[in-house]
This record gives structure tokens, sequence and C-alpha cells, in this order.
């Protein structure tokens, strides 16, 4: 059941090229139409309220990026838990998006339940169809990732963030946005670049050896890499009980940096971008302070960054768009590999459950 896997959780990381494959297969026509279902459309709604918890809560933070950038529009997001309470108001041209891989997490049914009669619509992105978040949304958007066993979230996180840029790329088209040049051409290409980030696991394996030993981590990322970041930090404590925290990068120096030490491992997630020069100084920030910085970055990054960095893990460039998707793979097997050097329980870690179907 495990097909030749150690553990479901193995599994799940390498199945991300299928499961992005069909989530794709399942929104993106042949001629690069972007089929969603009818009653969406982008053309009736002036904002976004999205809305989940933990991972789901990560890929929400990922598409404010995307729906804001491509799209144009704006967008509010929030940890169903903190959003249900605290009785947001919400406009009539809203739509209210609820990702959840179970589709019955407890907070995130609440928070839909709130949103009824008060937004446009609402969309419910569930790996479950037959769910109650599914059931109770006026549209839903399956994510196609198939059955997710580990309590960990991995192919679900993925197939969340593939239909999510999906919806922006067609929000932006439907309101006359320019689309990034021959984005859908190179999301076709996502499965493959998947397939190689996941064979960058060597080099993981190795340091993660290493971080087994930490007591504290920090993940550090800028854009839409920095919700990975949180998502590499949220992994890491679920599955090897390592205390760890993800920080925007630029947050570094407002208090974070009291923390590092030759003690600290600091993960860098940080293709090379834009703003990847002003990463490599967060870098020597760190370094400085006798920080062991982990980078994670394509072969022009790792050659940019220069000496002093303690290990590189190196992923197929990409464009940038498509970067929060890829990374969140290295942000997987650091967890994964980090809780086997400590002999934690990777599919059962204690006290989670798969679906949190009570406050
Ligand atoms: C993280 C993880 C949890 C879930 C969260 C929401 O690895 O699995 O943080 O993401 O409990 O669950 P769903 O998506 O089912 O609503």
């Amino acid at each position: 059941e495990k097909d030749g896997h150690k553990h479901f959780m193995a599994k799940e990381i390498a199945e991300q090229p299928t499961a992005i494959d069909r989530a794709l297969a399942n929104y993106l026509a042949q001629d690069n139409s972007i089929v969603l279902p009818e009653a969406l459309d982008f053309s009736q709604i002036e904002r976004l309220t999205l809305v989940a918890c933990g991972t789901g809560y990560y890929s929400c933070l990922v598409a404010k990026y995307w729906f804001e950038q491509i799209a144009r529009m704006p967008v509010e997001v929030d940890v169903a838990s903190e959003f249900r309470y605290r009785e947001p108001p919400i406009s009539a041209d809203t739509l209210a998006v609820f990702v959840s891989q179970s589709g019955e997490t407890a907070d995130t049914l609440a928070a839909l339940r709130y949103t009824e009669g008060k937004a446009k619509q609402i969309a419910g992105l569930v790996n479950v169809p037959e769910s109650s978040i599914a059931r109770e949304s006026d549209i839903v958007l399956p994510i196609k990732a198939g059955p997710e066993i580990s309590v960990a979230s991995t192919k679900a996180f993925t197939c969340q963030l593939t239909v999510l840029l999906l919806m922006a790329l067609k929000a932006a088209e439907v309101r006359g946005h320019a689309l990034p040049e021959n984005v859908l051409e190179d999301m076709r290409a996502l499965p493959g670049l998947v397939h190689q980030a996941i064979a960058a696991e060597n080099s993981i394996q190795a340091m993660a050896r290493d971080l087994a030993g930490a007591r504290d981590v920090i993940f550090l990322g800028r854009g839409a890499l920095y919700p990975i970041a949180l998502e590499g930090a949220l992994k890491l404590k679920e599955l090897s009980y390592i205390h760890a925290e993800g920080y925007a990068s630029g947050e570094l120096k407002h208090g974070p940096i009291a923390l590092i030490d030759e003690t600290v491992p600091v993960v860098v997630m940080a293709p090379r971008d834009a703003l990847f020069e002003k990463t490599v100084s967060n870098m020597q920030e760190v370094m400085a302070r006798g920080g062991k910085v982990i980078l994670v970055t394509d072969a022009e990054g790792a050659k940019m960054a220069g000496d002093g960095v303690h290990a590189t893990i190196v992923l197929p460039a990409l464009p940038d768009v498509l970067a929060p998707i890829l990374y969140a793979v290295p942000a997987q097997q650091i967890a994964y590999y980090t809780a086997i050097a400590k002999g934690t329980d990777v599919d059962q870690p204690r006290n989670l459950a798969k679906s949190v179907t009570v406050e």
C-alpha cells in the first residue's frame, strides 16, 4: 500500500508530479484555456477572502501574492479559528474561498457558515469532494491530489497551490490583465520539475542528520517564498518536534536575529529572483553571527551566494511565479529526513490528527 516506500509521507511526496498533473488536467484544456466551474465569474467579483487552517493557510498566503500581482485583486487571508469569531465585515462583491484537504476541519466549516449570505459566492477548494465543506460551498474546486494518508500534508499542498494559481490566472484573464509570459506552458512543465526537485533528496538526507541535533531552526523566505518558509517550519515541528519558526527574510533584523548563534541553523528558501541580492545580505548577517545557513536555491543562486554557506540544496531554475510550488518539495523533505534521523513517527506524529473535526 506504500508502493515500496517506507512511509506514506514518502509515497505522497513522490506522487506529487502525478498529482499536480492530474490537477492541471482537470482545469487546463489542451488549447491552454483555463476551465473553472461556470458559476465562478471573476468579472462579478472585486475581492477575495481566503480562509484555512495549518498548511492550507499557507496555500492561501501564497495565493495572495498571485491574486494581487497577477490579477490585481485585493485579498484577505486568515486562519479559520480567528476569522470565525472576529466578525469580519464581508462585502457583497467578495468571493470567499475555503481551502481544506479533508473538507471537514471544524473551524474552516464554521468560517464558511459565517460568510453565508454575506459573500457573493463561497468556493470550497478540497481534496475530498464529498466532504462537508464541499457540500456547503456554492462552487467546489477539487484539487485532485488523491487520498492523503500521512498526517502531514504534502501533495495536497502542492495541488492546492496549482489550483489557486490557475484561479489567479483565470481572474487576470477575465479582468484584462496580461498573464506572465508563457505561464501556462511553464505550468505544464511543473510535474517534471517537481520530479527533479524530489531527486535532490541526497543532499537533503546528509544535511538532515545535522538538523536533527538542533534545538531551534529558523526558515527564511521573501515574497511568495515567505509562506513556504512558514510551511517548512510547520512541517519540521510536526514531524521532528524541533522548534522551528518561519520569518519573512526582511523581518530578521527586527527581532529574530537575536536568536542566531552557531547552534541555530537557518534554512533560506531563495530562488535567484529580483530579490535575491537582498536575501544574500540577510544570509551574511546570519553568517556573521556564526549561524549555519542552509540555502535552497537554483544553480545561479548557489554561485552568487558565495562562500560561507554551510549547505546548499540546488533545485532546477524556473519562472518566479512557479517557485513556491517547487520549493515546497525541499520544505517537506527537510522535515521528513530530519524526522527519520531523529527516529520519530513520520506518518503519525504525536498529538496530531489527520482531520480536525473539533474546535
Ligand atoms: C500540516 C497539516 C495541518 C492541516 C490542517 C488543515 O501538515 O496537515 O496543518 O493542514 O489541519 O487541515 P485541512 O486541510 O484538512 O482542513
